[in-house]
């Protein structure tokens, strides 16, 4: 099942241009399959194979498989992306990065769990976790914020996250 947070957000932008959108730790593609169509062109990256051959052969989506962790530089084009979305990943020397990406006027929408978490679950370990205002602390100097939350949720199962949205440029 995708992050209804998610998909809404992506709803709410309306799309009605071809436009590209980056689902950066795709996993198994649960989010950007939904969101795929003949307007929006994904690119989806992870470095688990098997994951990514489950929906590697279908329309509008570009699939990667690649270690974003290490030194080597990623196989992504600069300023390249109208969206980018991030759901339970997070990994902080290289997030700053993701702001490369975005084109002019782009749309960043991060999800992930955040401290508090560990009381309901995995992830437990604090470099999975976010720390209290970071997507704000991290984004909110280059991008504009649209929306945060930081809480409980009841989705899938009950766990706490920070769900944060933000846009490059001015509204
Ligand atoms: C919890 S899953 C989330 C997947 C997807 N975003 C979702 O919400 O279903 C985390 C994903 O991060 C990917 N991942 C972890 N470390 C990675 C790395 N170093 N490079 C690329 N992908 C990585 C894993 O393969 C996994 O698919």
């Amino acid at each position: 099942m995708y992050s209804k947070w998610i998909i809404n957000q992506i709803e709410s932008l309306q799309i009605k241009k071809r436009i590209n959108l980056l689902d950066f730790a795709s996993g198994s593609g649960r989010n950007c399959i939904p969101l795929s169509n003949k307007n929006i062109s994904v690119t989806a990256i992870d470095k688990n194979q098997e994951k990514i051959n489950q929906y590697k052969s279908l329309n509008n989506i570009n699939t990667i498989c690649f270690d974003l962790e290490t030194n080597e530089e990623w196989p992504l084009t600069r300023e390249n992306y109208d969206v980018i979305i991030v759901v339970n990943y997070l990994f902080r020397p290289k997030i700053k990065k993701l702001i490369n990406l975005l084109k002019k006027d782009g749309f960043l929408f991060y999800e992930t769990f955040s401290v508090g978490n560990e009381k309901f679950g995995f992830p437990k370990n604090p470099n999975f976790l976010l720390k209290e205002g970071e997507l704000l602390d991290v984004f909110a100097e280059e991008l504009l914020p649209l929306s945060f939350y930081d809480g409980k949720t009841e989705e899938r199962r009950a766990s706490i996250k920070q769900m944060a949205g933000f846009k490059k440029g001015v509204l």
